[in-house]
């Protein structure tokens, strides 16, 4: 328990420091969330939504899966979304894939069994789907980088034709939903401008 123990002095301190620095800190976040973003990216340990993009908590919402797959028969990722958009009113809803996905790599070589295998499914119909580009390409690596995003283009169009999402437009709403990548090699976002939806001004 010498580990697990550890993390615990971690969060001591670190909920010590952010009292020290601002005493209204935690009663404040306690009390509202009203993040302007919802993350849906990959599980993967190395691809940490508020850090890489530098927000703090209260400011993003998130959902981690294996590869960022949003199917509409996935009732946690669609449960995810009609809250986000419905009662947090997020204006963007950001779909980060990244290079070297594990997930999506499995889905290429397609020899498994098992939950792991029946979740990459539509990732194995996406690889069948573009066969000729992917083979195209000019080695393993840049067939799987590929995948990784075409899996990002074909979330945001998932998510864009959801039924939340469809209802939130006919409604009027300010909403985009985005398509972009993380590159685990230098720790920068690549914005694939595949964006549906509009919102009035850029910040937020
Ligand atoms: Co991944």
């Amino acid at each position: 328990m010498k580990y697990l123990g550890r993390l615990f002095e971690r969060n001591q301190a670190w909920a010590g420091e952010r009292s020290a620095a601002d005493p209204g800190y935690f009663s404040r976040l306690a009390h509202i969330q009203r993040p302007d973003l919802l993350w849906i990216g990959c599980s993967d340990s190395r691809v940490p939504a508020n850090q890489i993009v530098g927000l703090e908590p209260g400011e993003l919402f998130v959902h981690r899966n294996v590869a960022n797959v949003v199917p509409v028969t996935d009732l946690n990722a669609m449960a995810v979304i009609e809250y986000a958009v419905s009662s947090l009113g997020v204006r963007h809803i950001i779909i980060c894939g990244h290079y070297h996905c594990g997930g999506v790599r499995a889905a290429l070589e397609g020899h498994q069994a098992g939950a792991v295998a029946l979740w990459l499914q539509p990732l194995r119909n996406l690889a069948a789907a573009h066969r000729e580009e992917l083979e195209a390409q000019p080695s393993d690596d840049a067939r799987w980088d590929r995948l990784c995003e075409l899996n990002v283009v074909a979330q945001v169009q998932a998510v864009a034709t959801s039924e939340v999402v469809q209802a939130a437009w006919e409604r009027g709403a300010e909403l985009a939903v985005h398509g972009w990548i993380y590159d685990l090699e230098d720790g920068l976002l690549r914005d694939l401008e595949v964006t549906e939806g509009r919102v009035a001004d850029a910040g937020g």
